[in-house]
Formats: C-alpha cells, sequence, structure tokens
C-alpha cells in the first residue's frame, strides 16, 4: 500500500497529460508559456478571486507575497508554530521576525481567541496555516486583523480544493499562497505554487517579483525572484483539474469513511485514537489525514511491521526549531501545538483508496494500539 498513490491519477490521465506536456516540448515556451495564462485563468475562476499568479514553490508564494506586502527587517509577522517549516521559514527569509500563536487542539489551526495578545505596534501580517486540508478560522482571524489593520495571508499551502463557510480556500484573505508540490491535493510533477488576490495593485507587485522585481523588461524597480512556475508544470497541473472536483469529492468521502472505521473500531472502548475534527462549516481535503495516538513511537513502528505507510506532520514545532533558538521561546510555550507534535500520525490518503485499503489500515490501527 503507498502512503500517496500518483501512479494511478497518472494512468487515468495518461491521454491529456501526455497530450500537454507533448504540446509544450514541441512549442518549446518552456518559462512563462501559453499553459500558464491559462492555468492562471482557471485556477482564479476555480477559486473565486480576480488574480492567480503561479509561482515556483509555495515557500515563493508565501515569500513573494510577504514582499508585495513590503515586509522585512524588524517587522513582525504572525503564524502558528505547528505547521511545516516553510511558513516561518519564508517570514525569516525576508528578514521579519516569526511570531507564534498557538493552535485550536482540535483543527490545529491558528486559535483566533490568542491572536490579539500576540499583535504589537511591530506586526505587519497575519499569516494563518491550513492545516492537513482545512482552513483555519478566517471570518474571526479577519475581523482583529481589521481592527488592526492588518493584512491577512492565508498559508493554504495544504488546502487548495478546501472550502469554508461555502468559500474557498484562497480567496478567504487579502493575499492566498498555495503549494503544487507533488503530494499536495493538487500536485505538479515537480515544484509550484500559486498565489491569489483579488487586489489589482498586489497582484501586479507579486507578477513582478515573481520576475526579478521587473515591472518592464530589463528594468527593475525593486528586488525579486526566479519565481516562474515552468510551462510544463502548468501543463501537468491543467490535466490534473479535469479531474480535481472528482478527486476533492474522493478525499471528503474517504476521510468521512475513516473516521467512520475509526469510531466503529473503537466503539464502547476509551478513546485512545483521536480522529480528526473537522469544522461543520469547513470541508476538508484532507491533504493528510492525521490521528492522534498515545504512545506514538511503538504505534509507528508496529503499523510499518503490518505493512501500513505512516507519516509525522510534524515532529517538532517551529518555536523548538534551532534555527529559531534565538527567539527565545521554550518548551512549554505552545502546550497545544507540542501536545500536538508528540501525538499526530498520518495514515496513508490520497483519492484512488479502495474500502479495502482503508479496512486493512484501520485493523492495523486497532492492533498498533492494542
Ligand atoms: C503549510 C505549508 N506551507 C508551505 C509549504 C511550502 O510549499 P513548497 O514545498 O511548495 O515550497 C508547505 C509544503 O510543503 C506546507 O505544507
Amino acid at each position: 500500500m503507498d502512503f500517496i498513490d500518483l501512479k494511478t491519477q497518472y494512468r487515468r490521465l495518461k491521454p491529456s497529460m501526455d497530450a500537454r506536456i507533448a504540446r509544450v516540448l514541441e512549442h518549446g515556451a518552456y518559462v512563462m508559456g501559453p499553459e500558464v495564462t491559462e492555468l492562471e485563468q482557471l485556477l482564479a475562476t476555480y477559486c473565486g478571486t480576480r488574480h492567480c499568479v503561479s509561482v515556483a514553490s509555495g515557500t515563493d508564494a508565501l515569500m513573494i507575497a510577504l514582499m508585495a506586502l513590503d515586509i522585512g527587517p524588524g517587522d513582525e509577522v504572525i503564524t502558528a508554530p505547528f505547521t511545516f517549516f516553510a511558513s516561518a521559514e519564508a517570514i525569516a527569509l525576508v528578514g521579519a521576525t516569526p511570531v507564534f500563536v498557538d493552535v485550536d487542539p482540535r483543527t490545529y489551526n491558528l486559535d483566533p481567541a490568542q491572536l490579539e495578545a500576540a499583535i504589537t505596534p511591530r506586526t505587519r501580517a497575519v499569516m494563518p496555516v491550513s492545516l492537513y486540508g482545512q482552513c483555519a478560522d478566517f471570518d474571526a482571524i479577519n475581523a482583529i486583523a481589521c481592527r488592526h489593520n492588518l493584512p491577512v495571508v492565508e498559508d493554504a499551502a495544504q488546502s487548495f480544493g478546501a472550502t469554508y463557510k461555502g468559500r474557498k480556500s484562497n480567496a478567504l484573505s487579502l493575499i492566498g499562497a498555495t503549494s503544487f508540490f507533488p503530494s499536495k491535493p493538487l500536485g505538479a510533477y515537480g515544484d509550484g505554487g500559486a498565489l491569489f488576490t483579488d487586489d489589482d495593485k498586489l497582484a501586479k507587485l507579486m507578477r513582478e517579483i515573481r520576475l526579478h522585481g521587473q515591472d518592464r523588461r530589463y528594468h527593475h524597480p525593486r528586488l525579486g525572484l526566479t519565481g516562474r512556475l515552468d510551462s510544463i508544470q502548468a501543463a501537468v497541473l491543467l490535466a490534473k483539474m479535469e479531474i480535481f472536483d472528482d478527486e476533492v469529492a474522493a478525499r471528503i468521502r474517504l476521510g468521512a469513511r475513516y473516521s467512520e472505521l475509526l469510531a466503529d473500531a473503537f466503539a464502547g472502548s476509551p478513546p485512545v485514537v483521536r480522529a480528526p475534527y473537522i469544522e461543520p462549516f469547513n470541508t476538508c481535503v484532507y491533504a493528510q489525514y492525521t490521528i492522534e495516538v498515545e504512545n506514538r513511537e511503538i504505534f509507528e513502528t508496529r503499523m510499518k511491521a503490518l505493512g501500513v505507510p505512516t507519516a509525522v506532520h510534524y515532529p517538532l514545532p517551529l518555536h523548538l526549531q534551532p534555527v529559531f533558538e534565538h527567539l527565545g521561546l521554550g518548551e512549554g510555550r505552545f502546550p497545544a501545538s507540542e501536545t500536538a507534535a508528540r501525538r499526530v500520525i498520518s495514515l496513508p490518503m490520497h483519492p484512488y483508496l479502495t474500502e479495502a485499503d482503508q479496512v486493512k489500515v484501520m485493523q492495523a490501527v486497532r492492533q498498533a494500539v492494542g
């Protein structure tokens, strides 16, 4: 059993995928080719934003968003400590300081109730992460940010395709930033990412920053990056978008089925395994299906022995990463993040899991905690 199965998806898409890639090889516009424009239009329509700016990775997307907001040294950006490293890395790479706000232990997303206390005169933006494929509570976060005149950037690297109160992830705040890393809900065959906004001025700036800060050929009013999405990756994503709605529906169905099997497996016994909690107003695309167990190391070893791959997202919260030691945020500072980091473990999840796969995984879970 694969943790993520991209080969079955390729077999399903092969004729269209191969034709689209071949077209790029033939026309030769490998950078900023017609596929890039076509993809940006399609994704903007999909998310319901005025603009989509494709970029080279999710990390570049976050950095470009912060650069477009003119954030740099001396500035603080608020994010969650329980996330992939890139969320805080992007903040530090532009020279700003990450300021962490602990997560809600049920959803693992930034807890709006703790946000206001972290805002200082140096705060320049709030960057919640929509972890595991479920959006953070944007109404609550936007309202607080708005009171303090702060822009909100969604780190939507794991939540492309998810909805919050009927609206799409990436369209929930001033800027949405996503990743097309191959294992993401919408993944390329290499690195990629995209930015979403309704703001014309920001969209123009972000387009310039992804192209070395150039506003016209060889004229650079600002610094930027080699931050473009390749035409071949755009072609791959266009092919994958043909079946994306169907895959999102499958993810939602499979996530619910896992939780049902989990409830059955432990009916009547104390809750030794915690299933993901999805807010009733959210749909989750399950970039990961992540449970909590008491004794993760033993659980992990037993699952491996039973032939079921697992992964830990993520074992060390960002405030405890060696590179952020200078922030002076020790153990005990963000208890919900620290507890989650000790207990979480992700099970195989992709749209092509079968009922038999899911039953096998849950039988293994039952045995591994027993
Ligand atoms: C929450 C989060 N933010 C940012 C990123 C960075 O994306 P990328 O790997 O495309 O640079 C990722 C992806 O791994 C992520 O999971």
